[in-house]
């Protein structure tokens, strides 16, 4: 289903499918460009989120704007970020996936620190399903490895609880080629998730790697542009040519830079969701596309 919308986007039909698709481990068919469900939560991703009644209208309007991936975490909130999933979309839409993540504990606002113990793995997992209201997870990542812990019996427990049917594919998140490949000794690992944007481009060759392997590669903080969308900047510039907004085009350009791309551009607002499925319909020229990415790969290379 498409759906017209009243916002400054009112003209165009809006659709995550314009993004195109990618299959989940080969099996799971979603439209690329996903909602990352962390900002429906407090200040610090901590807590209940300031407007509700807002957060609720962003869910439920992802299945009518398209948006078939989603991504969260227990630790966002914690717990309010799936529940608030399973308030506004349980039943799930059929072939819609809901992406969670474990292993992150939370000791306040900002606060994060990994645990990465077996059986915490699978109180995280068997807790994710009793909040999404799920039988099994259709893709589990590792929030995080965690040092403390060996990885082979981080990567064991999630194998084992694959088998056992609790969960469909596997994901990791900030990771480099090295730790993919020890865990693809151990099992198929369906998507990796690494910060990554137009001027964040430390993660180039874990994105080559996933390309090449067909990996899900899903980027977050997408929309960050920094510098390159002030007054006079490249972005500035092209905003008017292609009318849309600087963090549109730099999600436009992180759509286009790799076919296995999945970003998950995250609000609290209607109004911003919109403007983010919109970007989905840009298609930059040869030129613009490579203009950005010369110029995104110097920004990065200079913040180093
Ligand atoms: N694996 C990890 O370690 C990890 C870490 C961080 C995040 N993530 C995931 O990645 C997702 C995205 O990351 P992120 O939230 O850090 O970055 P992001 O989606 O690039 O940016 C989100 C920020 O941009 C604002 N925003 C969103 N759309 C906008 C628009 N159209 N115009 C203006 N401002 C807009 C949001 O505020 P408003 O709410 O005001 O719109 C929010 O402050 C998260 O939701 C989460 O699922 C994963």
């Amino acid at each position: 289903m498409t759906m017209t919308t009243s916002s400054s986007t009112s003209s165009k039909t809006l659709s995550a499918a314009a993004s195109g698709t990618f299959k989940i481990g080969g099996d799971l068919s979603v439209n690329r460009l996903g909602f990352g469900a962390m900002r429906v939560t407090g200040k610090g991703v901590w807590g209940e989120p300031e407007d509700r009644g807002e957060a609720l209208r962003v869910l439920r309007r992802l299945p009518e704007l398209e948006v078939d991936f989603i991504d969260t975490a227990d630790a966002y909130g914690p717990d309010v970020s799936e529940d608030l999933l399973a308030e506004a979309l349980f039943p799930y839409n059929r072939g819609s996936v809901i992406a969670t993540k474990g292993a992150n504990t939370r000791q306040g606002p900002d606060q994060w620190a990994a645990v990465g113990r077996p059986e915490y793995l699978r109180q995280c997992v068997q807790m994710s399903l009793r909040r999404l209201k799920m039988d099994q997870i259709p893709l589990w990542q590792l929030h995080r490895i965690d040092a403390k812990v060996p990885r082979g019996e981080q990567f064991g427990i999630m194998k084992q609880m694959q088998q056992e049917g609790l969960i469909r594919h596997l994901g990791l998140s900030e990771v480099n080629v090295e730790e993919i490949k020890a865990a693809q000794q151990v099992f198929e690992v369906t998507t990796v998730q690494n910060m990554y944007n137009l001027v964040t481009r430390q993660s180039e060759a874990v994105l080559d790697y996933c390309t090449q392997q067909n990996i899900g590669f899903i980027p977050w903080f997408p929309l960050a542009a920094g510098d390159l969308a002030r007054p006079g900047s490249i972005l500035d510039d092209l905003s008017s040519k292609y009318g849309a907004t600087p963090s549109q085009l730099a999600l436009a350009w992180v759509l286009r830079r790799s076919p296995v791309m999945l970003p998950i551009p995250g609000t609290g607002k209607v109004r911003h969701l919109e403007e983010n499925v919109a970007a989905a319909t840009i298609e930059l020229s040869d030129e613009d596309f490579a203009a950005l990415d010369a110029q995104g790969q110097q920004a990065s290379d200079k913040a180093k």
